[in-house]
Protein backbone atom coordinates (compact mmCIF):
# COMPACT_ATOMS: atom_id res chain seq x y z
CA UNK A 1 0.00 0.00 0.00
CA UNK A 2 1.04 3.38 -0.87
CA UNK A 3 0.62 6.02 1.53
CA UNK A 4 0.55 9.89 0.01
CA UNK A 5 0.19 12.98 2.14
CA UNK A 6 -0.63 15.66 -0.90
CA UNK A 7 -2.67 16.45 -3.51
CA UNK A 8 -0.07 16.22 -5.74
CA UNK A 9 0.71 12.26 -4.60
CA UNK A 10 -2.38 11.30 -5.25
CA UNK A 11 -3.00 12.51 -8.54
CA UNK A 12 0.49 10.94 -9.64
CA UNK A 13 0.08 7.34 -8.43
CA UNK A 14 -3.44 7.73 -9.88
CA UNK A 15 -2.15 8.87 -13.65
CA UNK A 16 -1.66 5.37 -14.64
CA UNK A 17 -4.64 3.84 -13.37
CA UNK A 18 -6.76 6.18 -15.37
CA UNK A 19 -4.49 6.39 -18.18
CA UNK A 20 -5.61 2.42 -18.05
CA UNK A 21 -9.42 3.23 -17.89
CA UNK A 22 -8.94 1.28 -14.46
CA UNK A 23 -12.06 1.45 -12.00
CA UNK A 24 -10.87 3.40 -8.95
CA UNK A 25 -12.79 3.34 -5.76
CA UNK A 26 -12.77 5.99 -3.15
CA UNK A 27 -13.17 5.02 0.89
CA UNK A 28 -13.58 8.66 2.49
CA UNK A 29 -12.60 8.12 6.39
CA UNK A 30 -11.38 9.88 9.76
CA UNK A 31 -9.15 7.05 10.64
CA UNK A 32 -9.58 4.72 13.89
CA UNK A 33 -10.55 2.24 12.02
CA UNK A 34 -12.96 -0.38 13.03
CA UNK A 35 -14.83 -3.26 11.41
CA UNK A 36 -17.20 -0.88 9.54
CA UNK A 37 -14.37 0.77 7.51
CA UNK A 38 -12.74 -2.74 6.73
CA UNK A 39 -15.84 -4.11 5.51
CA UNK A 40 -15.59 -0.60 3.29
CA UNK A 41 -12.69 -1.55 2.15
CA UNK A 42 -12.85 -5.24 1.31
CA UNK A 43 -15.97 -4.26 -0.74
CA UNK A 44 -14.22 -1.50 -2.34
CA UNK A 45 -10.95 -3.78 -2.85
CA UNK A 46 -13.42 -6.08 -4.64
CA UNK A 47 -15.17 -4.03 -6.70
CA UNK A 48 -12.61 -2.07 -8.29
CA UNK A 49 -9.20 -2.19 -9.45
CA UNK A 50 -7.72 0.65 -7.37
CA UNK A 51 -8.90 0.79 -3.73
CA UNK A 52 -8.15 4.34 -2.32
CA UNK A 53 -8.80 5.83 1.37
CA UNK A 54 -8.64 8.67 2.56
CA UNK A 55 -7.69 9.21 6.42
CA UNK A 56 -7.83 13.16 7.23
CA UNK A 57 -9.78 13.92 10.90
CA UNK A 58 -11.99 17.13 8.70
CA UNK A 59 -12.15 19.83 11.46
CA UNK A 60 -14.61 22.05 9.39
CA UNK A 61 -17.41 19.25 9.94
CA UNK A 62 -16.75 19.72 14.49
CA UNK A 63 -18.45 22.10 16.02
CA UNK A 64 -16.69 25.01 18.37
CA UNK A 65 -17.53 22.09 21.54
CA UNK A 66 -17.31 19.07 19.49
CA UNK A 67 -14.42 16.32 20.09
CA UNK A 68 -11.87 17.96 17.30
CA UNK A 69 -9.13 17.89 19.94
CA UNK A 70 -10.06 14.39 21.52
CA UNK A 71 -11.12 12.37 18.50
CA UNK A 72 -8.84 9.14 18.18
CA UNK A 73 -6.13 9.18 15.80
CA UNK A 74 -3.64 5.77 15.30
CA UNK A 75 -2.34 6.58 11.82
CA UNK A 76 0.38 3.53 12.08
CA UNK A 77 -2.03 1.01 13.18
CA UNK A 78 -4.83 2.35 10.74
CA UNK A 79 -2.12 1.73 8.02
CA UNK A 80 -1.30 -1.68 8.73
CA UNK A 81 -5.37 -2.65 9.15
CA UNK A 82 -6.21 -0.38 5.40
CA UNK A 83 -3.09 -2.77 3.94
CA UNK A 84 -4.42 -5.74 5.34
CA UNK A 85 -8.07 -5.02 3.92
CA UNK A 86 -6.62 -4.39 0.43
CA UNK A 87 -6.28 -0.95 0.07
CA UNK A 88 -3.96 0.43 -2.26
CA UNK A 89 -3.49 3.79 -1.68
CA UNK A 90 -4.08 6.05 1.22
CA UNK A 91 -4.39 9.33 1.07
CA UNK A 92 -3.60 10.87 4.57
CA UNK A 93 -2.79 14.45 4.45
CA UNK A 94 -2.67 17.25 6.81
CA UNK A 95 -4.77 20.32 7.47
CA UNK A 96 -2.38 22.69 5.69
CA UNK A 97 -2.57 20.49 2.80
CA UNK A 98 -6.70 20.24 2.59
CA UNK A 99 -7.58 23.85 3.86
CA UNK A 100 -4.86 26.32 3.00
CA UNK A 101 -4.97 29.56 5.04
CA UNK A 102 -6.95 31.49 2.41
CA UNK A 103 -9.62 28.81 1.74
CA UNK A 104 -12.81 30.23 1.58
CA UNK A 105 -15.40 27.74 -0.43
CA UNK A 106 -18.23 25.48 1.36
CA UNK A 107 -20.59 23.13 -0.21
CA UNK A 108 -24.33 23.34 1.36
CA UNK A 109 -27.04 20.54 0.86
CA UNK A 110 -29.43 22.79 2.48
CA UNK A 111 -33.15 20.90 3.51
CA UNK A 112 -31.41 17.71 4.05
CA UNK A 113 -28.15 18.87 5.64
CA UNK A 114 -30.49 20.71 8.49
CA UNK A 115 -32.72 18.16 9.50
CA UNK A 116 -31.81 15.58 12.49
CA UNK A 117 -27.82 15.47 12.89
CA UNK A 118 -27.94 19.25 10.80
CA UNK A 119 -30.35 20.25 13.43
CA UNK A 120 -28.25 19.78 16.53
CA UNK A 121 -24.84 20.23 14.54
CA UNK A 122 -25.71 22.96 12.53
CA UNK A 123 -22.41 23.30 10.79
CA UNK A 124 -21.43 19.87 10.47
CA UNK A 125 -23.06 18.77 7.04
CA UNK A 126 -21.23 21.76 5.11
CA UNK A 127 -17.90 20.52 6.43
CA UNK A 128 -18.96 17.23 5.50
CA UNK A 129 -20.50 18.12 1.93
CA UNK A 130 -16.95 20.23 1.34
CA UNK A 131 -14.52 17.65 2.13
CA UNK A 132 -16.03 14.77 0.22
CA UNK A 133 -16.06 17.33 -2.94
CA UNK A 134 -12.39 17.85 -2.53
CA UNK A 135 -12.03 14.22 -2.23
CA UNK A 136 -13.86 13.24 -5.31
CA UNK A 137 -12.00 16.26 -7.18
CA UNK A 138 -8.43 14.62 -6.15
CA UNK A 139 -9.57 11.03 -6.54
CA UNK A 140 -11.64 11.26 -9.23
CA UNK A 141 -13.01 7.57 -8.16
CA UNK A 142 -15.55 5.90 -10.23
CA UNK A 143 -17.41 4.53 -6.89
CA UNK A 144 -17.33 6.19 -3.08
CA UNK A 145 -18.28 3.89 -0.14
CA UNK A 146 -20.06 5.00 2.76
CA UNK A 147 -21.31 3.35 5.65
CA UNK A 148 -25.30 3.13 6.03
CA UNK A 149 -24.56 4.07 10.08
CA UNK A 150 -24.23 7.45 8.86
CA UNK A 151 -27.27 7.85 7.13
CA UNK A 152 -28.17 10.81 6.84
CA UNK A 153 -24.13 11.73 5.44
CA UNK A 154 -24.87 8.82 2.95
CA UNK A 155 -28.36 11.00 2.26
CA UNK A 156 -26.63 14.60 1.84
CA UNK A 157 -23.88 13.29 -0.55
CA UNK A 158 -26.36 11.48 -2.73
CA UNK A 159 -27.89 14.82 -3.07
CA UNK A 160 -25.08 16.76 -3.94
CA UNK A 161 -23.55 14.66 -6.59
CA UNK A 162 -27.20 14.68 -8.20
CA UNK A 163 -27.19 18.45 -7.65
CA UNK A 164 -24.09 18.84 -8.71
CA UNK A 165 -24.37 17.07 -11.52
CA UNK A 166 -20.90 14.32 -10.63
CA UNK A 167 -20.94 10.94 -12.14
CA UNK A 168 -20.10 9.26 -9.13
CA UNK A 169 -21.51 5.76 -8.50
CA UNK A 170 -22.25 6.29 -4.31
CA UNK A 171 -22.71 2.52 -2.42
CA UNK A 172 -23.62 2.43 0.63
CA UNK A 173 -23.11 -0.37 3.06
CA UNK A 174 -25.09 -2.03 5.49
CA UNK A 175 -24.23 -0.70 9.63
CA UNK A 176 -21.77 -3.10 11.20
CA UNK A 177 -22.80 -4.15 14.83
CA UNK A 178 -21.18 -5.65 17.58
CA UNK A 179 -22.78 -9.08 18.75
CA UNK A 180 -24.90 -7.30 21.21
CA UNK A 181 -26.63 -4.73 18.42
CA UNK A 182 -24.04 -1.70 19.29
CA UNK A 183 -23.66 -0.64 16.18
CA UNK A 184 -19.35 0.22 15.51
CA UNK A 185 -17.90 3.45 15.35
CA UNK A 186 -15.11 5.06 15.67
CA UNK A 187 -16.69 7.34 19.04
CA UNK A 188 -17.39 3.55 21.05
CA UNK A 189 -14.02 4.01 22.56
CA UNK A 190 -14.60 7.02 24.56
CA UNK A 191 -17.28 4.56 26.36
CA UNK A 192 -16.50 3.14 29.79
CA UNK A 193 -17.38 -0.46 30.43
CA UNK A 194 -20.72 1.10 32.38
CA UNK A 195 -21.43 3.64 29.31
CA UNK A 196 -21.42 1.21 26.61
CA UNK A 197 -24.03 -1.23 28.93
CA UNK A 198 -26.21 2.01 28.78
CA UNK A 199 -25.29 2.78 25.18
CA UNK A 200 -27.43 -0.46 23.92
CA UNK A 201 -30.31 1.31 24.70
CA UNK A 202 -30.15 2.90 21.61
CA UNK A 203 -29.51 0.48 18.84
CA UNK A 204 -32.40 -1.54 20.71
CA UNK A 205 -35.27 0.91 21.04
CA UNK A 206 -34.32 1.27 17.07
CA UNK A 207 -34.91 -2.74 16.79
CA UNK A 208 -38.13 -2.63 18.59
CA UNK A 209 -39.12 0.34 16.69
CA UNK A 210 -38.27 -1.88 13.59
CA UNK A 211 -40.55 -4.80 14.87
CA UNK A 212 -43.40 -2.71 15.59
CA UNK A 213 -43.29 -1.29 11.87
CA UNK A 214 -43.46 -4.53 10.63
CA UNK A 215 -46.05 -6.19 12.96
CA UNK A 216 -48.42 -3.44 11.37
CA UNK A 217 -47.83 -0.47 13.02
CA UNK A 218 -45.84 1.31 10.18
CA UNK A 219 -43.58 4.57 10.57
CA UNK A 220 -46.19 5.67 14.06
CA UNK A 221 -45.62 2.70 15.38
CA UNK A 222 -42.40 2.63 14.85
CA UNK A 223 -41.45 5.94 16.29
CA UNK A 224 -43.89 5.13 19.08
CA UNK A 225 -42.43 2.43 20.68
CA UNK A 226 -38.73 3.39 19.97
CA UNK A 227 -40.02 6.55 21.88
CA UNK A 228 -41.41 5.00 25.04
CA UNK A 229 -37.77 2.89 25.26
CA UNK A 230 -35.24 5.57 24.90
CA UNK A 231 -37.95 7.72 27.46
CA UNK A 232 -37.32 4.79 29.79
CA UNK A 233 -33.24 3.70 29.53
CA UNK A 234 -31.32 5.10 32.42
CA UNK A 235 -28.18 6.95 31.85
CA UNK A 236 -28.67 8.57 28.28
CA UNK A 237 -30.02 12.02 26.87
CA UNK A 238 -32.06 11.68 23.47
CA UNK A 239 -30.72 14.13 21.76
CA UNK A 240 -33.58 13.33 18.89
CA UNK A 241 -35.39 10.38 17.19
CA UNK A 242 -37.01 10.55 14.22
CA UNK A 243 -38.41 9.06 10.61
CA UNK A 244 -37.06 10.62 7.86
CA UNK A 245 -36.44 9.69 4.25
CA UNK A 246 -32.60 9.07 4.08
CA UNK A 247 -32.76 7.10 1.07
CA UNK A 248 -35.82 4.91 2.69
CA UNK A 249 -37.88 5.58 5.61
CA UNK A 250 -35.49 5.45 8.50
CA UNK A 251 -35.72 5.51 11.96
CA UNK A 252 -33.37 7.52 13.12
CA UNK A 253 -31.89 8.51 16.56
CA UNK A 254 -28.74 10.59 18.68
CA UNK A 255 -28.22 9.85 22.10
CA UNK A 256 -25.18 11.81 24.80
CA UNK A 257 -24.00 8.88 26.84
CA UNK A 258 -21.92 10.73 29.35
CA UNK A 259 -19.83 13.43 27.41
CA UNK A 260 -20.12 10.80 23.82
CA UNK A 261 -22.73 11.41 21.75
CA UNK A 262 -24.32 8.24 19.46
CA UNK A 263 -25.98 8.00 16.52
CA UNK A 264 -27.68 5.22 14.77
CA UNK A 265 -30.88 4.18 12.61
CA UNK A 266 -32.80 0.89 10.95
CA UNK A 267 -34.06 1.23 7.64
CA UNK A 268 -37.88 0.66 7.96
CA UNK A 269 -39.64 -1.02 5.39
CA UNK A 270 -40.49 0.54 1.83
CA UNK A 271 -44.31 -0.11 2.39
CA UNK A 272 -43.97 2.29 6.04
CA UNK A 273 -43.62 5.05 3.44
O1 LIG B 1 -17.93 9.53 7.92
C1 LIG B 1 -16.82 10.08 8.09
O2 LIG B 1 -15.87 9.50 8.60
C2 LIG B 1 -16.63 11.51 7.64
O3 LIG B 1 -17.78 12.26 7.84
C3 LIG B 1 -16.15 11.64 6.18
C4 LIG B 1 -17.15 11.09 5.19
C5 LIG B 1 -14.82 10.90 6.02
C6 LIG B 1 -15.91 13.11 5.83
O4 LIG B 1 -14.93 13.66 6.65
Amino acid sequence: MKVVQTVAGVREALMTPREEAMRIGLVPTMGAFHEGHLTLFRTCDQECDVAVASLFVNPTQFGPTEDLASYPRDLERDKLLAEEAGIDLLFAPTVEEVYPLDFQTAVEVTQLGSILEGASRPTHFRGVATICLKLFNIVQPSVAYFGRKDAQQAAVIRTMLRDLNLTIELRVIPIVRDADGLALSSRNAYLEPDERRRALALSQALQAGLEACRAGGGTEAALATARRMLDSAEGIVVDYLAVADLDGPTLAGAVRVGSTRLIDNVLLDEEAR
